[in-house]
């Protein structure tokens, strides 16, 4: 972008893919960090001269308007952490984003409505996906890529567009890239990483990829209890992928032979019910060790013994990737595990990456400051993708 700003953007304009899917409770920003991540390029832009499209997808719509994925929040929040206007355009590609792109000054800002609102944007078929692409390049004279989180995904508005305009890198890409190299090329260990999140089938590329590289890996939230019944443990209601036992087996025999430590709780917090998210309802559990899940019951955060056992891990750590809640943070009562590990990382001398989506979601709303961390990616599939040596179609596009 810096080599942009040089040749000069004074009245051009410039469509910036950003990433701002956001998390929307009722229609209300619960944490605008994607937001605010892609403030300085926008700024850059303005303050050039640049008349600013920023784009980006919110959800998973089906390829027509919904309106309870409206990019409207997102625009106006983008606005007031501009302190400026912001120009919302309520479609995308239509006579409303026409006239709010030929309405900018040099210096001001548009938003369009949501990419996905499309078929065009995460069609399979390239030439619909490639048809859309034009579609969106009539709106600009030059593209910069600044959405990091979406990068991982190869649709119209991340990989077909920046073939069909110039093309550069915002700030944020750069930072991320930067941040993943660290972690990747040269990394200074001990590097531990600590995973949670739901599901273990969303993680099983990148623990393949760090069975060759992580000194320990530290395991909880829902994905634990797979690991816990392949060790041969009963986990009750417990979330189970049962289809993945034989991979994770393997993935244990794998960190055994490679003498990566492969960590997983000792006790949990287990309950006959889900915790009311909505009210936040006090929650009715008890702590049991690992292997004394009761058969009625689910686990639903690491305890007590696992949350010091985990610190006491990540205390040495010269270089920390963590990804995923520890348990139901979303509950206070569940949000513990979670917050021992953030507590960890923030008292961490090492160098501390928080891994986007909600583990990034989670430090900020659990109040912890964002400072305090390395570097908190914007990126939750894309830096693991990343970190699975995985081409990004995003990344792939701005190369030449
Ligand atoms: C994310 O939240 O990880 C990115 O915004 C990408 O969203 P997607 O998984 O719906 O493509």
């Amino acid at each position: 972008i810096d080599e942009l700003l040089s040749a000069g953007v004074d009245g051009k304009r410039v469509f910036v893919r950003a990433d701002l899917n956001v998390p929307l409770a009722d229609g209300v920003i619960t944490d605008d960090g994607r937001i605010r991540a892609v403030l300085p390029t926008v700024k850059a832009l303005a303050g050039a001269g640049a008349k600013v499209v920023v784009a980006s997808h919110l959800g998973r719509p089906k390829g027509v308007p919904d309106p309870a994925f409206s990019l409207l929040p997102a625009a106006e929040r983008l606005g007031e952490l501009l302190g400026a206007p912001v120009a919302f355009a309520q479609d995308t590609v239509g006579p409303a984003a026409h006239d709010a792109v030929n309405g900018l000054q040099p210096g001001q800002v548009a938003v369009i409505e949501n990419l996905r609102f499309n078929a065009g944007e995460t069609s399979k078929d390239d030439a619909e996906r490639g048809a859309f692409a034009d579609r969106l390049a009539a709106l600009a004279d030059v593209y910069v890529s600044d959405g990091f989180g979406a990068v991982h995904r190869g649709h119209a508005s991340v990989y077909d567009l920046p073939a069909r305009l110039p093309h550069y890198a915002g700030y944020l890409i750069a930072t991320e890239v930067g941040v993943l190299k660290k972690l990747t090329e040269d990394v200074k260990r001990p590097y531990v990483v600590a995973l949670g999140g739901a599901k273990v089938s969303d993680k099983l590329a990148v623990i393949d990829q760090l069975l060759g590289k992580a000194d320990r890996l530290l395991i909880g939230g829902g994905m634990a209890y797979t690991f816990l019944k392949a060790k041969g443990y009963e986990v009750g209601i417990s979330l189970l992928q049962e289809d993945q036992i034989p991979a994770v087996t393997e993935y244990m025999e794998r960190a055994e032979k490679n003498g990566v430590e492969l960590v997983l709780p000792v006790d949990v917090l287990v309950s006959r019910e889900f915790p009311d998210l909505k009210t936040k309802a006090p929650a009715d559990y008890t702590v049991v060790d690992a292997d004394k899940i009761p058969a009625d019951q689910e686990g639903l955060d690491i305890g007590p013994k696992t949350r010091e056992l985990y610190a006491s891990k990540l205390a040495d750590a010269e270089t920390v990737f963590w990804n995923g809640p520890m348990g139901v943070f979303e509950h206070p009562d569940y949000a513990g595990g979670t917050k021992a590990v953030a507590q960890a990382l923030v008292q961490s001398d090492g160098f501390t990456v928080v891994g986007g989506g909600d583990s990034a979601a989670a430090v900020r709303t659990l109040g912890f400051d964002e400072n305090a961390f390395g570097h908190i990616s914007t990126g939750g599939g894309a830096s693991l993708e990343y970190l699975e040596g995985k081409t990004l179609p995003g990344l792939a596009a701005l190369e030449d």
